[in-house]
């Protein structure tokens, strides 16, 4: 038997195989030669949320959860949020390394020219409702812009690809923060290509009636370094789900919004908002027990808690606390600080949590540095989205160009009705037809 493999045998038929192990994996198809006899369509693998599987194999980012390591293309993530830049950090993801001083030019060069929208978004703007949530009127317009560029879907087209990663990443932050003025009600300032990227977002955000923004250089930073942290996370929901459209090819700017469409569930990306409302929900430090006990007896979820694959500490965490000190030193400190300190050191000491390994996520103070800066809850998400949009176009373009990818198509196992014959409706009992719902 070779040394690198897994040797199984079916009781049901008393037949040994031996499977090949590579990278620490089995081929999930090395299992369909397991028949019971010729007609078995073979043993197939059953993972629910792929609890135990790769759908890929990448060399973009890689998670220790259980040491509470983050590296992109290697590069630890803590010494990235110190020294890099969100765009630096973004040609890391895509091109696999980091650029000279002219590459970096000329990529930030291009992507500071590719920051205009088109006009006519702005009057698609105008077709939401007034309240309408800046994460649903982000999802919309990005999937818009694939009708505006319509070379996106040369996917096998190297030049196409590059510029559309270029106005994905460019045109983001101008989606963002119209859809946020809109929602608001005030009007539109356009990019100033003077300033940096997060600085011309903060000016796209909340420039008044003064001639020229002048973002203040800590929150400019700290913006930084939450989009850093925000840039990539390997195979998680709103990164499959760009890798699973992507694989049908769709153009990127359609599975874009796809991608940001998972990232906007509350248990995804949308958790920042959760933790926000829940704080304030809790609204004081002597109500914690009460909201403990509330979720030990599961009526509630501590928002900002746990991860599928962090179960020591998620490292984008720590680097976001220091983060949050140097934001209020300039914006006075969010009064749900307290609040969210003292839960986290109650969960660190309660059984219920340690036991399962729950510590605090990069949502848990994501928000209240947010909240902190001005940005309001409903934000959040889109906050999220639009550094992650670097890593969705890393992974898609990744899984394009993978020889061992097709179209995405899980297996089920069927447990519904066998075959039955069509029932006339005057023939059909009350009991047949299942729920008594319309
Ligand atoms: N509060 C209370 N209990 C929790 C929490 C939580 N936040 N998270 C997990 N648990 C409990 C579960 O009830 C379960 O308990 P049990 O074993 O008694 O049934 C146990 O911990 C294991 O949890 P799972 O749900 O199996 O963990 P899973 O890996 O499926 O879920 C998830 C991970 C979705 C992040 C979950 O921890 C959660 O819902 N957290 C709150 C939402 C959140 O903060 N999401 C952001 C994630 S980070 C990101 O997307 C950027």
């Amino acid at each position: 038997m070779p040394e690198n493999s897994l040797t199984v045998t079916d009781n049901r038929t008393g037949k040994v195989y031996s499977l090949p192990i590579e990278h620490g994996t089995i081929r999930a198809m090395d299992l369909r030669q397991i028949k019971t006899d010729p007609h078995d369509f073979g043993l197939l693998t059953y993972d629910p949320a792929f609890m135990n599987t790769c759908s890929c194999q990448s060399r973009i980012t890689f998670i220790d959860g259980d040491a509470g390591i983050l590296l992109y293309r290697g590069y630890p993530i803590e010494q990235l949020a110190e020294h890099s830049t969100f765009l630096e950090t973004a040609y890391l993801l895509y091109r696999g390394s980091l650029p000279t001083r002219e590459k970096l030019k000329m990529w930030v060069d291009g992507v500071t020219r590719h920051t205009i929208l088109h006009e006519n978004i702005r009057r698609f703007l105008g077709g939401f409702h007034y309240d309408a949530h800046p994460m649903g009127i982000f999802v919309a317009t990005v999937s818009a812009l694939s009708t505006f560029y319509q070379e996106s879907k040369q996917i096998f087209d190297p030049e196409a690809r590059r510029i559309t990663f270029y106005r994905l990443v460019a045109k983001v932050p101008t989606i963002a923060a119209f859809a946020y003025r809109y929602s608001i009600g005030m009007p539109i300032a356009y990019p100033d290509n003077e300033l940096s990227y997060t600085g011309n977002f903060l000016n796209m955000m909340f420039k008044g009636t003064e001639p020229r923004y002048r973002p203040d250089p800590v929150l400019e930073r700290a913006l930084e370094v939450l989009f850093i942290l925000h840039a990539d996370h390997e195979q998680n929901c709103s990164t499959s789900a760009m890798r699973v459209v992507g694989s049908a090819h769709t153009d990127p700017f359609t599975a874009i919004a796809a991608a940001a469409a998972a990232l906007y569930g509350p248990l995804h990306g949308g958790a920042n908002e959760a933790v926000l409302k829940m704080l304030n929900v809790i609204g004081s430090k002597d109500k914690i027990p009460e909201y403990i006990r509330r979720v030990k007896a599961g009526e509630v979820k501590l928002m900002g808690f746990g991860h599928r694959v962090y179960k020591n500490y998620d490292p984008r965490a720590r680097i976001i606390k220091r983060t949050a000190d140097e934001v209020f030193e300039v914006t006075g400190k969010n009064p749900l600080l307290d609040i969210a300190l003292e839960l986290e050191r109650i969960a660190l000491e309660d059984d219920y949590f340690v036991s399962r390994k729950l510590y605090p996520n990069v949502d848990f103070y994501s928000g209240i540095i947010y909240q902190a800066m001005g940005f309001p809850t409903e934000m959040f998400p889109v906050l999220f989205a639009m550094p992650r949009v670097a890593g969705w176009m890393s992974q898609w373009e990744e899984g394009l160009l993978d020889p061992e990818q097709k179209i995405a198509r899980p297996r089920q196992i069927y447990l519904g009705a066998e075959r039955r014959d069509y029932v006339p409706i005057e023939q059909r009992e009350p009991a047949l037809t299942g729920s008594m719902l319309p």
